[in-house]
């Protein structure tokens, strides 16, 4: 075929103007040189808006503590509203699943009124035990069925993302996505040590599109959506992080949990998620990131692998509209997510890196933990956060309340995670009863 000239080179200066509108409006590149790290310094943690040291752990918690989740509302993930009334429906309840080893249950977390039809769907599994177990609770990313291979399990039909690998193309999960995720979820090994599993799919909360925030957990609060959106209106992270503290309403009514031991986990941006609900939520008695990066436990002013303007960029709806205000101005930022880790404080929280995941800033991600340090030391004594100085070296688990590995390998949730959470739980989520 014979080719116009013309529309030829009109199709290359097509090409060369999309190319460098796309490179106009892209970010920079990402960063993975240490050396060009830049120099900075990071938002006193401990020195309270009108220059006031915190000596105290009194101090801390009536006037700095409460500055600082404002500020991490009003600039980064945006305010979460009070929740509406609840009813939780048992769905199915099982006392031999596992092969005879465990309860499991299925719960429906209806928020009302009931026409909103938005329904939380949350899974239990339980160990056969004496006494109220311990739970870790984390969200998953492909509906409950991708936990385990038990058939029972409810396979979710809301909207997920679509996926080659798991034949997803309508937006709906299928059979392929059963125990999808099991390897990140280790139910057997975490029952076994005497902690129960409750789960529910993070699309339930807020599927995990920018829609202008009017479906989810956020069409029952259609003045955070459309024109009246103000700029400190929650985004999707922070509705996770709401979502979890409705399971925490239920597991609160369970008499087979002991509510008073929950871990909240999540892994990447639902890491981030646990972050912000443990943050908010003081019920949660321990808080686990594992690979969360930024927006979760790393350091934005190292602008090492992602940035603030990188994910506000990709992914619109994760933060409130003010937190863009700081793409590529991460130093003007009133807080780091040191900041965050140290809401959490005095209670337990286990920060995970991956030594392949320079994309979340393994190195970031030691640091804001090392930075949270003086809050622990604070309120609990001298060496209570128990950091090394340094980095440890790949594979070795260290810390005390607060607790830091980086493991070999990718961006991911693996056995030897687990090992470390269960044993950092078996340390700090004693029963005291
Ligand atoms: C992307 C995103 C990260 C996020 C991750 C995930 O890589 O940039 O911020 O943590 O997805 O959630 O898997």
């Amino acid at each position: 075929m014979l080719r116009s000239p013309i529309l030829h080179r009109t199709a290359i200066v097509i090409l060369i103007t999309m190319h460098s509108s796309i490179a106009a409006s892209d970010p920079p590149k990402a960063n993975y040189d240490e050396q060009q790290v830049p120099a900075y310094s990071l938002p006193e943690l401990l020195i309270d808006s009108s220059g006031r040291r915190m000596e105290t752990p009194h101090d801390w918690q009536v006037r700095r503590r409460p500055e600082i989740l404002k500020l991490f509302e009003s600039h980064v993930y945006g305010r979460s509203p009070r929740p509406p009334k609840l009813e939780f429906e048992l769905k199915s309840e099982a006392s031999d699943a596992l092969e005879g080893s465990a309860i499991r249950k299925e719960v429906a977390i209806h928020l009302l009124p009931r026409a909103s039809g938005v329904v939380l769907n949350l899974l239990l599994y339980l160990p056969k035990s004496e006494r109220p177990a311990p739970v870790f609770l984390g969200l998953n990313f492909w509906g409950n069925q991708s936990i385990h291979a038990d058939q029972a399990i409810t396979l979710t039909d809301a909207w997920t993302r679509n996926d080659k690998e798991l034949g997803i193309e309508n937006n709906r999960a299928n059979e392929a996505t059963r125990a999808c995720e099991s390897e990140r979820w280790q139910v057997e090994q975490v029952l076994k040590r005497g902690f129960g599993v409750a789960t529910m799919y993070y699309g339930d909360i807020d599927p995990d599109f920018d829609d202008g925030f009017t479906n989810g957990v956020h069409s029952l609060y259609p003045q955070t959506a459309g024109e009246q959106r103000e700029p400190d209106a929650w985004g999707s992270i922070a509705a996770w992080a709401w979502g979890l503290s409705r399971a925490m309403d239920y597991l609160e009514t369970d008499p087979l949990v002991d509510s008073k031991r929950v871990a909240v986990w999540g892994h990447s941006r639902l890491g981030k998620t646990a972050l912000w609900a443990a943050a908010q939520d003081n019920r949660f008695a321990l808080a686990i990131s594992n690979n969360s990066g930024c927006g979760g436990a790393a350091l934005s002013r190292r602008l090492f692998g992602e940035t603030v303007e990188r994910i506000n960029t990709n992914f619109p709806h994760w933060f409130c509209r003010n937190f863009r205000q700081y793409n590529g101005k991460e130093g003007e930022l009133p807080v780091d997510q040191h900041m965050l880790v140290a809401l959490i404080a005095p209670r337990p929280v286990y920060i995970a890196s991956a030594a392949e995941d320079l994309w979340a800033d393994p190195r970031g991600e030691f640091l804001a933990a090392k930075a949270a340090a003086p809050v622990y030391e604070l309120l609990l004594g001298a060496g209570s956060a128990g950091l090394p100085e340094d980095m440890p070296p790949i594979d070795k688990s260290v810390g005390e309340r607060i607790g830091y590995h980086i493991r070999t390998g990718k961006h991911d949730v693996t056995a030897y995670d687990w090992q470390q959470y269960l044993n950092f739980a078996d340390r700090h989520l004693t029963d005291n009863k």
